[in-house]
């Protein structure tokens, strides 16, 4: 009976580690509420770059990597605009816009963001190409951390808006507390060897599923 107990605890708590190699979060449906949380004991980010992958049919406004602190809520977004080739990022509840890039839509694209604090400057990589670099905010990131994927936070770990969530699949899911040279996203892009992220890696990811998110195999397509 003890054991029961404790093996239930252990497998609701899912805040262990686990190697996503090859597989994918699935979001199949359109809610305020269905998110993965991840977990990093990180605190303090003086240069953040994230690199994920994801596959969706949305065109409206969404959410594609939300970081919260409890006095920002937008200390490090990736935000999908509804126009269909452009992007927001923001640091430190700082945003700027990068317009021109090549989305579409039921097609996987790799999409990394880096933000230096010296600096204050921000760049997206959208499949391997490089955005302008455009000024956010200086200043490090600082406090207890929330990520969500899947839902774009409007306060600390919650105020989501269905009319912002993330409807898809999303894969490969690194941050760094640097920002990755052009040749390492390069080979994030190319899936050769990279890094291993330092704040979040993909394969050692502890997370938390809240609501319908599956987690499934990439499907490998047969031509
Ligand atoms: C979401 O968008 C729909 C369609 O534009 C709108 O009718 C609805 O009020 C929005 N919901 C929220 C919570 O903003």
């Amino acid at each position: 009976m003890k054991l029961l107990i404790l093996l239930a605890m252990l497998t609701s708590c899912a805040a262990h580690p686990q190697n996503l190699l090859g597989k994918m979060f699935t979001f199949p449906q359109e809610t305020s509420t269905a998110h993965v949380r991840l977990t990093t004991s990180r605190q303090n980010l003086n240069a953040v770059t994230v690199c994920l992958r994801s596959f969706t049919d949305l065109k409206r406004d969404h959410s594609l990597f939300s970081l919260a602190t409890p006095s920002k809520f937008n200390d490090f977004l990736i935000f999908k605009m509804s126009t269909s080739d452009s992007f927001d990022l923001s640091a430190r509840d700082f945003s700027a816009g990068f317009d021109g890039l090549e989305f579409k839509q039921n097609t996987w694209h790799s999409i990394c963001a880096t933000w230096d604090a010296t600096s204050g400057l921000t760049q997206l990589w959208l499949d391997g190409k490089p955005s302008s670099r455009k000024f956010t905010s200086l200043g490090s990131i600082n406090g207890p951390i929330i990520i969500v994927l899947g839902q774009d936070q409007d306060s600390y770990g919650g105020d989501f808006d269905v009319n912002q969530s993330f409807v898809g699949m999303m894969s490969d899911v690194y941050m760094w507390n640097n920002v990755l040279s052009p040749c390492d996203i390069q080979s994030y892009v190319d899936d050769l060897n990279f890094p291993l992220g330092n704040v979040l890696n993909w394969k050692e990811l502890s997370f938390q599923i809240i609501g319908k998110v599956l987690i499934e195999e990439k499907q490998k397509l047969c031509w």
